[in-house]
């Protein structure tokens, strides 16, 4: 569904740089965030598999909390975040949260929502582990944005994806060094990246956190690229209501 431009202009007037928060967490705070993961993801008919059916060993996880955990996740989010996003406290937020439990990396999209009414806010990723912990994960946030919710799964759907995304960049390549810190070596993943530039790699640091526009498109790092093998994240997003 296709937002109206008066709507992205709206959007547009919300917007604002990355936030990156060093130390943001207290240890107290990422256990009790992973206690709520574990409580959630025993809840299965709030757990969905991805990429795989449900008999495989190595499925990623994702939990959407419902409920009193679910209202208990968003008041805490809320408080921990409304000096930074709501300042004035004049915006009445919404937030939706998910944990997610990853043995393979995600690919390029957005998480810009499918309501065509909605007056999309922030997004954060929330990193509770990472294995092996000295293996470095980056959530790599795109300069280019699409105010729809949108995926690049291939470079073929890419292509016409792209009719809707704002500030491709041709002209600019990602260097070697750069890409390869990323990116496992690919030539499809090589293609896939054409015309996207990096805004903020977020490394995952347990106690950091990033916030960043709904619609700046992003995407994992390639596990392989780096040697990592599992992540846990609590990521949550964010609407306006007016
Ligand atoms: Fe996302």
């Amino acid at each position: 569904m296709i937002k109206s431009a008066e709507l992205i202009e709206k959007i547009k007037s919300y917007e604002g740089p990355v936030i990156k928060l060093n130390d943001f967490f207290s240890t107290q705070e990422i256990q009790t965030m992973t206690q709520w993961s574990e409580q959630c993801f025993s809840n299965k008919s709030v757990t969905s598999t991805r990429l795989q059916d449900a008999t495989a060993t190595d499925n990623d996880l994702t939990g959407h909390p419902v409920g009193e955990l679910k209202k208990q996740i968003c008041d805490f989010l809320n408080k921990k975040f409304s000096p930074l996003i709501n300042k004035n406290n004049d915006l009445n937020i919404e937030f939706d949260v998910a944990f997610h439990a990853n043995k393979k990396p995600y690919g390029i999209h957005t998480d810009s929502g499918y309501d065509s009414e909605e007056l999309i806010y922030k997004q954060g990723i929330i990193p509770l582990i990472n294995k092996p912990d000295d293996k470095k994960t980056h959530t790599v946030i795109l300069k280019q944005k699409c105010y729809h919710s949108s995926s690049f799964p291939n470079i073929k759907e890419d292509l016409k994806a792209q009719k809707f995304v704002e500030l491709l960049d041709f002209s600019t390549s990602l260097s070697p060094e750069t890409y390869k810190k990323y990116w496992k070596c690919c030539p499809d993943r090589e293609k896939q990246m054409r015309g996207f530039t990096i805004e903020h790699p977020f490394e995952w640091k347990i106690k950091d956190t990033v916030i960043w526009d709904r619609s700046h498109i992003h995407c994992s790092s390639d596990f392989e690229a780096t040697g990592v093998n599992f992540k846990l994240g609590l990521m949550w997003i964010s609407r306006i209501i007016n």
